[in-house]
């Protein structure tokens, strides 16, 4: 059976007990850190930026997982890269030249990866596999935690796992909004092996009790 990982969206964390919440979350058995950045423009929501990317880097040894929903991308990227950022995800609409970003985020020693949008065609990924170390499928529309899963992405993460099976590399699926402890299994078996969740681990008291109930259900 695949690896999966369990990437928290510290969104949901409390924001003035930052520190804390990220090595809370890892020593619950957090596998990376995702780091969502808007920009009240590409996304309608604000959030955090390199700043802060920077600020929890020591207190974690697990990856960070930016997830960029910010227009225009190409100018953050090297910020993100010194900010201790491992992956670098961004959209595709929110840049004139994908192969070029994808390139540049390479450029800066991150992995990379292109995120989509429920609406978004597959077709952005076939002349850049080469490029991606990650494809971010969105399953409910950015900018806001605590969405509903939308049904029809299950689809698309089986297209997604054909194109990957297909490409012969090791690229990570991971599937982002909406992810909980009841449908986790579904959308593994659906094809993703790298789970986003927000709200249904910031949202609870236990962590460690929500990551395991998520990895028993990715078993079974
Ligand atoms: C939404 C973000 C997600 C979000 C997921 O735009 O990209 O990462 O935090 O939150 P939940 O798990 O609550 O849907
Ligand atoms: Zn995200």
């Amino acid at each position: 059976s695949p690896t999966y990982r369990i990437a928290p969206s510290i969104l949901s964390a409390d924001f003035a007990r930052l520190g804390e919440e990220v090595r809370n979350v890892v020593a619950a058995g957090a596998d990376m850190i995702h780091f969502d950045v808007m920009d009240n423009h590409y996304v309608p929501n604000l959030t955090i930026g390199p700043m802060i990317c920077q600020a929890i880097r020591p207190h974690v040894q697990v990856p960070i997982d930016v997830h960029l929903m910010v227009k225009p991308v190409d100018r953050i990227i090297p910020d993100f890269a010194k900010a201790g950022a491992n992956i670098i995800s961004f959209h595709p609409e929110a840049t004139e030249h994908l192969d070029r970003t994808l390139q540049l985020i390479r450029d800066h020693g991150c992995k990379a990866g292109l995120a989509i949008n429920p609406g978004t065609s597959l077709n952005f990924l076939e002349h850049v596999m080469d490029k991606l170390d990650l494809i971010l499928l969105m399953s409910v529309n950015p900018g806001f935690g605590g969405q509903s899963f939308i049904p029809h992405t299950l689809q698309k993460i089986a297209a997604v796992r054909k194109l990957i099976d297909a490409s012969g590399r090791d690229i990570m699926l991971q599937v982002d909004g909406g992810v909980k402890t009841d449908n986790i299994a579904e959308i593994a078996r659906a094809g993703a092996d790298t789970f986003v969740a927000g709200s249904a681990i910031f949202g609870k008291p236990d962590y460690p009790g929500i990551i395991a109930g998520m990895r028993r259900e990715l078993a079974s």
